[in-house]
C-alpha cells in the first residue's frame, strides 16, 4: 500500500484520525475538502453550495482527487460524497491503494454534528438520514477494509485502523 484512503459520513472523524496516522506513518496527509476549498478561491463549504451549488462542490472534488492522483506515501481523509462521485473516487483508485470506510453509526454521528453548522448537508437532520441510508451501500462496497468508530475517539480510532490494517496484512 501507498496509499490510504479514508471514507465514510460526515462527522465519522476522518480528517482527525488521517492526521493522526499520517503522524505515525509519518507520511503526507491531504483533506479533499480542504483541496477543493482552495481550488474554489471560498471561505467556506458552506459559501461554495449557497453560491453556486452542490454540483459544483462536486466538480472541485473531481479536481481535488485528480490533484492527488499521483501522490504516494500518503493518507487521504475524503468528505462524505466523495465516493457517489465515480470520476473523483476512480482519481484515488490505484492497485497500490487501501480504502478504509470509518462506519459510524447515524445516531452517534447525529450526536456529534449537534450544533456543528459547517455541513451544508447536515442541516436537515431527515435530509441527512436519509444521505446516510442512501450511501451505505457505496461505501461498503468501496472499502478493502470497515473500522467500526461508535465510542471511539478519532484517536482511538486511529489506533484500531493501525490494528486492522496490520491484520489485513496491508502494513
Ligand atoms: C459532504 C461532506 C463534507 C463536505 C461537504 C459534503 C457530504 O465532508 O465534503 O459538506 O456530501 O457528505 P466531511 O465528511 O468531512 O464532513
Amino acid at each position: 500500500m501507498d496509499k490510504l484512503v479514508l471514507i465514510g459520513f460526515m462527522g465519522a472523524g476522518k480528517s482527525a484520525a488521517g492526521r493522526s496516522l499520517a503522524r505515525e506513518f509519518a507520511w503526507k496527509f491531504f483533506d479533499t475538502d480542504t483541496l477543493a476549498l482552495v481550488l474554489s478561491g471560498e471561505e467556506s463549504i458552506n459559501d461554495i453550495f449557497d453560491k453556486y451549488g452542490e454540483q459544483h462542490f462536486r466538480d472541485l472534488e473531481v479536481r481535488a482527487g485528480t490533484a492527488l492522483q499521483q501522490e504516494t506515501k500518503a493518507i487521504i481523509s475524503t468528505g462524505g460524497g466523495f465516493v457517489m462521485n465515480t470520476q473523483a473516487m476512480q482519481a484515488l483508485k490505484s492497485p497500490n491503494t487501501c480504502v478504509l470506510y470509518i462506519r459510524v453509526s447515524f445516531e452517534e454521528l447525529q450526536i456529534r454534528l449537534r450544533g456543528n453548522t459547517t455541513r451544508p448537508l447536515f442541516r436537515d437532520v431527515d435530509k441527512a438520514r436519509e444521505l446516510y441510508q442512501s450511501r451505505l451501500e457505496t461505501y461498503q462496497n468501496y472499502a478493502d477494509l470497515i473500522v467500526d468508530a461508535d465510542g471511539f475517539t478519532p484517536s482511538e480510532a486511529s489506533d484500531k485502523i493501525v490494528t486492522a490494517l496490520k491484520e489485513g496484512k496491508i502494513i
